[in-house]
């Protein structure tokens, strides 16, 4: 039975004991002594094993002196400490057995050297076995476990929503449009090319925006509630923080108000950061070392300090105070541009700001009104070196409320009569967010493109995989 090799170089007390590794290689060195030393890794953790291979082995000539980075071992051996620095022990290969070749080594896209990021998306489906792309894939796992952990302890109910719906959640018209594809009757336009349908048995339908509107339905019977699931935004922007297809967190609390979900989203992001740092200590090491020298204090920062608080409003005089430093002008009414949200967690507050009450004509139709008449019961979390990374906000429970927005904003109703019915039917005040999954990776890796910290980026011209 083989072991990870992260279970490997973790244990102790194993010296002397026969040990199996299943894995790739990342390098091989031969040593004049006619000794090889191969390091392995099988994704378990940061570090491969360092195997060590005499020349007495059957097949050295034969085979180990061909492994190249790549190639595909089971190895069987002995493990034995480790004379090199830095890891405490290695394995004495007893059988080495080639499982996969790399075909031919010179056009191997994934060499041990360092590559551009530009290089690893265009050869999206090798760039997991990389360190870089290694740790980003552990890292994010962990965060999504640490996310799945925190609301089940906080009591909780995971809700799956749906992809397909036809309904335009934060009215802004970037989805997707589905269509059914009848295989057997392609129908063809007259150039020859399929024509793709325009209905979903019938009836118009998108990938969703967000499972907001759907987990506020359970929400509204089991209380508290979060779905966690990919989401969709046909905006054409290319950017480093937009993804056409991303993750989002979306949790939902009832008999709850914005201040509510204000301390949610902070104690959230602080467990989800405390995680990061005891369960990844070696690929957060990498991140600090290789690509952001902050990586790790930026965590620590953020999960001693309290988040800052302010108004929209008050946000805004303070960016008035400064606006020549903006591109973009400042008045009170504006949506915050990325350098404006930037300014204020960066240079202004030095740590996340939750920016709160925004004016109405700028944010959804779901929005709760406040008693001002102008603004609604928003927030948005900022955090320092990526600006927006939660949206939420107090729903409107007032259907009176509910329906005069709508009728304001032109959104037709037929779709949203179920919605509506929750209003109708022992409505509460409830609140919630959404974290965009993939943004927080890329805060906590220090990565600066989203696109690379999700497997496959679906961006504008970027489907190949
Ligand atoms: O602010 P947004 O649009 O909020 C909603 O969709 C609400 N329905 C959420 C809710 O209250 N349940 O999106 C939430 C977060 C943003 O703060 C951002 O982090 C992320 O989703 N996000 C994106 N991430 C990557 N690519 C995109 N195109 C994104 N658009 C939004
Ligand atoms: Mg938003």
């Amino acid at each position: 039975q083989a072991e990870s090799v992260d279970s490997l170089l973790k244990s102790s007390g194993r010296e002397g004991t026969t040990a199996r590794v299943q894995g790739w290689i990342r390098t091989r060195r031969d040593s004049k002594a006619g000794v090889s030393f191969l390091a392995v890794h099988d994704g378990s953790g940061f570090d491969p094993i360092q195997v060590v291979v005499e020349s007495k082995l059957g097949n050295y000539e034969t085979e180990v002196l061909r492994l190249t980075t790549g190639c595909a071992v089971d190895i069987v051996g002995s493990l034995k400490a480790s004379e090199g620095k830095g890891q405490a022990i290695e394995l004495l290969a007893e059988e080495v057995h080639v499982v996969g070749w790399v075909e031919d080594p010179d056009t191997y896209p994934m060499s041990p050297k360092r590559h551009t990021m530009e290089h690893l998306r265009e050869h999206a489906h090798l760039r997991p076995r990389t360190n870089v792309s290694g740790a980003v894939a552990r890292v994010r796992n962990c965060i999504a476990q640490a996310i799945h952990h925190f609301f089940h302890e906080n009591g909780f109910l995971y809700v799956h929503t749906p992809i397909i719906t036809a309904s335009d959640c934060e009215g802004a018209g970037e989805m997707f449009r589905v269509s059914t594809l009848d295989l057997e009757n392609l129908p063809r336009t007259d150039k020859g090319g399929i024509d793709f349908g325009r209905d979903f048995f019938g009836e118009e339908t998108f990938l969703t925006v967000s499972g907001q509107l759907n987990v506020e339905s359970y929400c509204l019977a089991l209380s508290k509630v979060y779905t966690f699931g990919p989401t969709f935004r046909a905006e054409n922007s290319n950017t480093t923080r937009h993804l056409a297809e991303f993750w989002m967190v979306e949790p939902e609390i009832a008999f709850a108000d914005l201040a509510d979900v204000a301390d949610l989203s902070e104690k959230m992001l602080k467990y989800v950061f405390k995680a990061v740092l005891a369960e990844r200590p070696d690929d957060m090491a990498f991140f600090a070392q290789r690509i952001d020298k902050d990586a790790i204090s930026r965590l620590e920062n953020i999960i001693d300090n309290d988040f800052a608080r302010i108004n929209y409003s008050d946000a805004i005089e303070i960016l008035e105070k400064c606006k020549e430093k903006f591109e973009f002008p400042v008045a009170w009414g504006i949506d915050l541009a990325s350098e404006h949200e930037r300014y204020l967690a960066e240079k202004h507050f030095k740590k996340p700001v939750i920016v709160m009450n925004y004016p109405k004509d700028i944010k959804a139709f779901y929005m709760r009104m406040n008693d001002d008449g102008k603004t609604v019961a928003a927030m948005d979390v900022l955090a320092p070196g990526i600006g927006e990374i939660i949206g939420g906000s107090q729903r409107e429970e007032r259907l009176d409320k509910l329906d005069g927005r709508m009728d304001e904003m032109g959104i037709p109703k037929e779709h949203l009569d179920w919605y509506r019915d929750l209003r109708r039917y022992g409505t509460v005040p409830h609140a919630g967010f959404g974290l965009g999954f993939d943004r927080i990776v890329s805060y906590v890796t220090g990565m600066g493109n989203i696109r690379d910290v999700i497997p496959f980026p679906r961006t504008p011209k970027n489907v190949a995989f």
